[in-house]
């Protein structure tokens, strides 16, 4: 169950209903997930009002949830983007606390419980994904326990210093406490999570094992699955831990492989008048990916003269999103206002500074500009993982290219060699750029080779057959790490030994 599907449906310019791949890291991740599982996905078509019946699409069975125009604007655009969005990733952008969109996402999240509740088989795995629908696993627990439960949030889980500005802080844990296991991107999440449970819970949490007391009707049901009796009580213990997200990377490296795609590469190169070093950043156009950061460091580096527009430019794919709330809409007029005085100044007729496209692009086309690419910029202020960065190294059979990675996104963790950011820091921001650009091939090889190892290694099937063992076993996770005493050395909101 995600809030969205894999496929939009949209209106061709001809006026055909069609359908057409959805945006974000989470359909990436999941699609081929569950194109090899025998199971439906269920979650909305992207429009209002789109009350469809059940259909095939793609090797994966869809079941639509239909949402108002009203449902639009207070669950997703309202609570889900414009209030838990911007707290959740460390209040980049100041959250709205609205109580009616806060009623609406109740509501909204009822009616996917209620959906998966009628057609999850006896027994089945329901595995709920993202910020959208946190209040869902508990909603299901309670229809229907015969279901075990898993919980993925694809995007950063804040310290509690931040979470708890949440008027409805208390429903949410309590929501997600309805999973067997609740996954998210870094151990630091994890543990700001469990230290959010015993905030305002008081919930004993040890490791990653939190133990849930069980209510009257849970004891009342013969049916709910592992609990242990803790001195004189009954409880269900619930996993809390990191499972890092990743892509299908053979499937990128066989795209990157294809003499076709090959060509193109070449194609876009020619195209942007063959400069020595073609940088790259490639994002859904959202605050939290730090493009007006990445921009003006790289202003700043042709206003000093340390790169000259003949030799670089810059390729920004900006990807609409969201595009009905208002902070989105200051971005984007912030942004091409950036790029329109960048490129005024220092474009000439033969070179563009500043490649900008506001567009979405088919895969081949991505890997394809992955490859046209000496150096990646992933600069994000805050982000759960960035599926972008592992596309990149996915795609980087050559064992060339350089990749620019914020230590503020979840892929950090991984991607070691990277050459790591603070995207605050302009001047560490232009330093990091010119030493991409000049950087030896041995050095360029020895670090690409490094992720590529990773990122092949930890592909998306690994990550859901993890997810999904830990689900099957939750009480086997009781070895693994633990993740309340894990803290976020970026998070200057952590508060030691709480
Ligand atoms: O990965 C985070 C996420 O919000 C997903 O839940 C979502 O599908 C994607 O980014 C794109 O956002 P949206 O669905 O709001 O367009």
């Amino acid at each position: 169950m995600a809030n969205r599907l894999p496929v939009d449906r949209i209106t061709t310019p001809e006026g055909e209903p069609s359908f057409r791949t959805s945006p974000g890291g989470l359909v990436t991740a999941l699609e081929p997930v569950m194109r090899a599982a025998d199971g439906a996905w269920v979650g909305w078509t992207g429009s209002v009002d789109d009350h469809l019946e059940p259909f095939e699409h793609d090797g994966i069975h869809i079941i639509p949830v239909a949402l108002s125009a009203d449902d639009v604007e207070l669950y997703y655009e309202g609570f889900s983007n414009d209030t838990l969005w911007p707290l959740y990733h460390d209040v980049i952008a100041p959250p709205a606390y609205h109580r009616e969109w806060w009623e609406r996402y109740v509501a909204v999240n009822r009616r996917f419980a209620e959906r998966a509740a009628e057609i999850a088989a006896e027994d089945a795995t329901v595995w709920v994904q993202d910020y959208q629908l946190q209040l869902v696993p508990r909603m299901l627990r309670q229809a229907r326990p015969d279901l075990t439960i898993g919980f993925f949030n694809h995007i950063p889980f804040p310290a509690y210093g931040i979470f708890s500005q949440l008027p409805w802080r208390t429903q949410i844990v309590e929501g997600l406490l309805g999973a067997d296991v609740i996954g998210f991107q870094r151990t630091a999440d994890a543990g700001n999570f469990s230290r959010a449970v015993r905030r305002l819970l008081g919930y004993q949490a040890k490791g990653s094992v939190i133990d849930v007391p069980l209510d009257d009707s849970e004891l009342a049901s013969a049916k709910h699955r592992i609990s242990a009796v803790r001195p004189n009580k009954p409880v269900r213990t619930v996993v809390a831990r990191a499972f890092p997200i990743s892509i299908d990377a053979e499937s990128y490296e066989d795209l990157a492989r294809r003499p076709d795609i090959q060509a193109r590469a070449k194609e876009i190169r020619e195209g942007l008048g063959n400069p020595d070093v073609v940088m790259l950043g490639v994002d859904r156009l959202d605050y939290t990916k730090g493009i007006g950061h990445r921009l003006k460091a790289f202003g700043e580096l042709l206003a000093d003269g340390a790169v000259d527009v003949e030799d670089v430019t810059l390729v920004q794919v900006a990807s609409p999103s969201r595009e009905r709330v208002r902070t989105y809409q200051r971005l984007r007029d912030e942004i091409e206002l950036q790029v329109g005085r960048i490129n005024g100044d220092y474009s000439t007729l033969s070179h563009t500074a500043i490649s900008y496209l506001h567009h979405g692009y088919p895969r081949e086309e991505m890997v394809a500009l992955y490859l046209a690419a000496d150096v990646m910029l992933v600069t994000a202020l805050r982000d759960g993982m960035n599926l972008v960065a592992k596309e990149y190294v996915a795609c980087r059979f050559d064992n060339d290219g350089v990749l620019v990675l914020s230590e503020f996104a979840g892929a950090a963790d991984e991607l070691k060699t990277a050459l790591r950011v603070n995207p605050h820091d302009i001047e560490g921001l232009k330093e990091a750029m010119l030493t991409a650009m000049r950087m030896p091939r041995a050095e360029r090889s020895r670090r690409m080779r490094a992720m590529r190892k990773r990122v092949t290694e930890n592909d998306v099937e690994r990550w859901s057959s993890e997810f999904l063992a830990a689900l099957a076993a939750p009480s086997t996770s009781l070895a693994l790490p633990a993740a309340n005493e894990a803290t976020d050395p970026t998070d200057p909101s952590e508060e030691a030994g709480s």
